[in-house]
Formats: C-alpha cells, structure tokens, sequence
C-alpha cells in the first residue's frame, strides 16, 4: 500500500499549468526526492498536498483515504507536515517557543520528544535562543524541528538545503536519514542534486508541470528527457 497516492492532479493559474496531470505513489518509508527546474511545479505540487491549494482536477489518497481538498490543518492532523521554501520561523521568539508553537495545545508537549528532537537538530542548549540568533541554517533545521513537533508520517520539505553551509546540510543529510530510521516517510524538493543522490532512494522528476521521468537518481540522471530538461534551464 502506497502512503501517498496523487492521481491526475492538475492546478492552473491563469493560462499557465502549474502542475499537469501528475500521478504518483509514495511507499512508505522512503526518501523520495522531487526535482526538476524552476518553475517547474515543485512547490505548486506540495502546495496541492498539503492543502494549501486546491487542485482543479484530481485526487489525493493519504493511507488510502481521500483527503483532495482538505484544509491545511486537517491533512497536517492526519499526518503530512510541510516545511516552506523561505522559512517562517518566529525570529522574535525561542527556539522552544517556536517549536510549541506547532502544536495543537499545550497539552500536547512532550519534553521527552521535544529533547529528543533537539538533539537530533543539533540545536541542543539552544532552547532558550531567540530564532532570529541563529544562522540561517540553523533557523532551517528549527523549521524542520517545528514540522517533528506534530510527529507527521510523511515530511514534506522544500529546499531545505538552499542557502545554508555545507556543514550544516552535513546535518541536514544524517538528520533526513535518521528520520527514515524512525520509519518517516520524507518528501524532499532540493535544487542541490548532491543532497538528492546522497540521500534519495527514488526520485521523480516535473517539467513544465508534467511528470517527465521517475526512478532511483542513477536512472532519472541517465534519462534524454531529464538532461534535456535541464540543459534548456
Ligand atoms: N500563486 C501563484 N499564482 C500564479 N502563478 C503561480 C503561483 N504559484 C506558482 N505559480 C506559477 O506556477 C509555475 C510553477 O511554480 P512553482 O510551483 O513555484 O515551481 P517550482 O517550485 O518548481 O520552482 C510557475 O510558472 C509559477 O510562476
Ligand atoms: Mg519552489
């Protein structure tokens, strides 16, 4: 059984196709990388995941249950938690204070969980920083820690890596891989194709909104299609 399933979903802005009739399984437990060249759709297709946007035509399945059209609030509470492309982390606020700012109430914090998550950031000791003190790359890996907070089944993540140092997407690339330890499924958009083919067990690739290509990095890399997707960049 698939975790995520997309079928024939399409979103429009304007005359322009965002996101073309894409379908495609995500098994659970896995690294699934998402690529393809700007303004290819990447992020429209998160958006239409995570409920953020509606798609015009289609049907999202979430452990085979339909959730197409379904708040933001009410997917995240099933169990898909995106992070975003420019971070929204409260740069006024803590490190803590961020990460509580996730849940539902209060009565959902768990030290134990937020300790451990912490930890597996690299940010421990730092829970009483304000977010706007910390590097860009670590304001990124609070993101992600906010996303754990909700203790989601499938991770989505939108260029985690851009812009941040090379030792910190080190941590960044151990951190995905203990996630899928902890039998996460992550669904990962990453413009650094390093970060894609280190840690990626498959990958599917857009194209003008279209899925042009899917499989491990090795074969979508090898791909006519792919390569010339990325050579007309
Ligand atoms: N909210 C929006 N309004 C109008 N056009 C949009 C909107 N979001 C995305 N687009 C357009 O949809 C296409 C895909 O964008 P996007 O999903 O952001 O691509 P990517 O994340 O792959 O760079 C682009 O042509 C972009 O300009
Ligand atoms: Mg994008």
């Amino acid at each position: 059984m698939s975790l995520l399933k997309l079928v024939n979903v399409t979103k429009s802005f304007g005359g322009v196709k965002a996101v073309n009739n894409v379908s495609l399984e995500v098994q659970p437990n896995v690294i699934l990388g998402l690529i393809g060249p700007n303004g290819s759709g990447k992020t429209t297709l998160v958006n239409l995941i995570s409920g953020f946007y509606k798609p015009d035509a289609g049907d999202i399945f979430f452990r085979d249950e339909r959730i197409t059209g379904l708040k933001p609030y009410h997917i995240a509470n099933r169990g898909i938690v995106r992070t975003f492309q420019l971070t929204r982390v409260f740069k006024q606020l803590t490190v803590m204070q961020n990460m509580m700012a996730a849940l539902n109430s209060h009565s959902d914090f768990d030290s134990r969980k937020f300790s451990e998550i912490l930890a597996m950031m690299g940010l421990e000791g730092k829970e009483h920083v304000v977010a706007g003190n910390l590097s860009y790359g670590e304001q990124k890996l609070l993101e992600i820690g906010r996303a754990l907070m909700k203790d989601p089944d499938l991770l989505i993540l939108d260029e985690p890596a851009s812009g941040i140092s090379p030792t910190i997407i080190e941590r960044l690339n151990k951190l995905i891989r203990d996630l899928k330890g902890l039998g996460k499924t992550i669904l990962i958009i990453e413009h650094n194709l390093n970060v894609i083919s280190t840690i990626c067990d498959r990958v599917v690739v857009l194209n003008y909104g279209e899925k042009i290509a899917e499989g491990t990095f090795e074969e979508v890399s090898m791909d006519r299609k792919v390569i010339a997707a990325y050579i007309g960049e």
